[in-house]
């Protein structure tokens, strides 16, 4: 039997479908790039803003008569927008065989034989911990810990892994679903952590990025004493064989000195500090309930580039929350000035039923201004990018090789970003670019490579994205290379 996975979303979808499709390995299925021939094909869903769902929604609709005509084939919604539609899923679609919520992925395989098996509809969800009245150990646990079977086959790149340390979300940000559909906060204790990342390690993976959605919250109490993230850190250092570690994404609170000397001391930790600031303006962080001031922010990104000399930093931004006027986007557009973040993901605001902006606060700015300062703030962005970018020119980078750009293969390196569902990505092709960005990325992406070498891309320890031309069998292997140009979300070297 033959399976597919389709992901929208985050990291966490990303691992979540690595994770799902390891569980099916494991019990004989095997793995397929494209639908074409699947027997089962799962989708791997995001719930953060409404149009990813009406997209799934949309992509369900047109499986239908694949899944009718052929005989024995199977479709299982899983992820975020499982666990909050439930058994609406069923209602708008009914073909749909499994439903599976995030964290029961440990019951995937189980769920699709009893479908297979039965004929029957299965579904196995988390306890709504906003809905439903259960103690807070009992919702815990159905959003189970679990330690999870990591094969290097199910992974994109054997040499990159993501590693969860974190389920769940506590914040309640006012407009988020993440804490509803992906339950309370828990850390997985440190000794699970470090025999996953050993036996990934065994496997010849040389770089681990750690996730949570407040990974820096993490916490885990043992014996009368509590592990953080920075002793995490520490241990994960001494992991042979690991060579570089992230975490994402930072809640800004929780962000402590010793989080970041262990960052700028550590030699597997990499400068590079997710922290999405989300506005710029306290009026609207009050709304958001998000529990920093700007002037907060400010000296944590003061705090951030004094410890770690060199460090990159990324946000996420909302524009067009409940009620932003023209003054409080105003002062986003200023603090992406004042942060001059290596790149933000700009998000438009999206109401999500259910939770406290839904309730209490109105959409009330139209589209259209969305849309306005969505591209205003990404082209206030993108001149940071380009300006930092440039700092970059005559530089040499050490950089980990991922493999063949887009332009040499379609489905691998810089077509990741942090959130596939994202509406602008990283890439340069669709991240409006400067015009000199233009100029300089279609003259090198326009050279041809030379006989024997491919053009690759692989990126610097702040996760910079380097387009360089070498064999193909560089990748997983660390090199140095010069930068002789340059672009808003891309540097071009020559191997050294
Ligand atoms: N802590 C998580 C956040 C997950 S949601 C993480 O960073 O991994 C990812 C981003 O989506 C958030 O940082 C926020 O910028 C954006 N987002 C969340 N809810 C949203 C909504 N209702 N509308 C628009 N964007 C939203
Ligand atoms: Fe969402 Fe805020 Fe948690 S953005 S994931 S509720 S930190």
């Amino acid at each position: 039997m033959k399976f597919y996975i389709e992901t929208v979303g985050c990291q966490m979808n990303a691992l979540d479908s690595e994770l799902a499709a390891a569980e099916l390995m494991a019990a004989g299925w095997e793995r397929l790039d494209s639908r074409k021939d699947a027997d089962l094909i799962i989708f791997n869903t995001c719930s953060v803003r409404e149009h990813a769902e009406e997209k799934i929604y949309s992509a369900l609709g047109r499986l239908k008569h694949w899944r009718t005509q052929k005989p024995g084939s199977l479709v299982c919604v899983m992820g975020c927008m499982a666990q909050k539609d439930k058994d609406v899923v069923f209602q708008r679609a009914p073909y749909v065989d499994v439903v599976v919520g995030p964290g029961k992925i440990d019951q995937l395989v189980a769920l699709v034989e009893a479908a297979a098996a039965t004929g029957t509809p299965q579904i196995a969800v988390g306890v709504d911990r906003f809905e439903q009245k259960a103690d807070r150990q009992t919702i815990k646990e159905s959003f189970r810990l679990y330690d999870p079977i990591r094969l290097p086959q199910a992974r994109q790149r054997t040499f990159q892994a993501m590693v969860r340390i974190m389920f769940g979300c506590d914040k309640l940000c006012s407009y988020c679903v993440v804490p509803s559909v992906r339950g309370p906060e828990q850390s997985r204790s440190p000794k699970e952590i470090l025999d996953e990342v050993k036996t990934l390690a065994d496997q010849g993976c040389v770089e681990v990025t750690l996730l949570g959605q407040t990974v820096n919250s993490y916490r885990y109490r043992e014996n009368g004493k509590t592990t953080r993230l920075a002793d995490l850190l520490a241990m994960i250092d001494g992991v042979s064989g690991i060579r570089r570690v992230r975490f994402v994404s930072s809640y800004p609170t929780d962000m402590t000195d010793e989080l970041l000397q262990a960052v700028r001391d550590l030699p597997s930790a990499m400068p590079y500090l997710h922290v999405p600031a989300q506005h710029g303006a306290n009026s609207t962080l009050k709304r958001m309930r998000r529990h920093y001031t700007v002037e907060q922010y400010r000296e944590l990104v003061d705090r951030i580039y004094e410890t770690i000399p060199g460090a990159a930093i990324t946000s996420d931004f909302i524009v067009g929350f409940s009620g932003e006027t023209e003054d409080e986007f105003l002062q986003t557009v200023d603090l992406v000035r004042y942060a001059r973040f290596k790149n933000s993901f700009i998000f438009k605001y999206s109401v999500r039923p259910g939770n406290e902006a839904s309730r209490i606060y109105v959409d009330d700015v139209p589209e259209e201004v969305k849309k306005r300062r969505n591209n205003e703030l990404l082209a206030v962005q993108n001149e940071i990018s380009a300006e930092l970018n440039k700092s970059f020119l005559g530089r040499e980078v050490e950089i980990l090789v991922e493999g063949p750009s887009k332009r040499e293969s379609r489905s691998v390196a810089q077509e990741e970003t942090l959130y596939a569902e994202c509406e602008q990505t990283e890439t340069p092709s669709e991240q409006p670019t400067t015009p000199e960005g233009i100029t300089s990325v279609g003259e090198l992406l326009a050279t041809a490579a030379p006989n024997g070498t491919v053009q690759l891309t692989g990126r610097t320890e702040c996760d910079r994205i380097v387009v360089f031309n070498g064999p193909r069998e560089m990748a997983g292997t660390f090199q140095r290379v010069r930068v002789v140009d340059t672009a808003p979300f891309t540097l071009f070297g020559e191997l050294l």
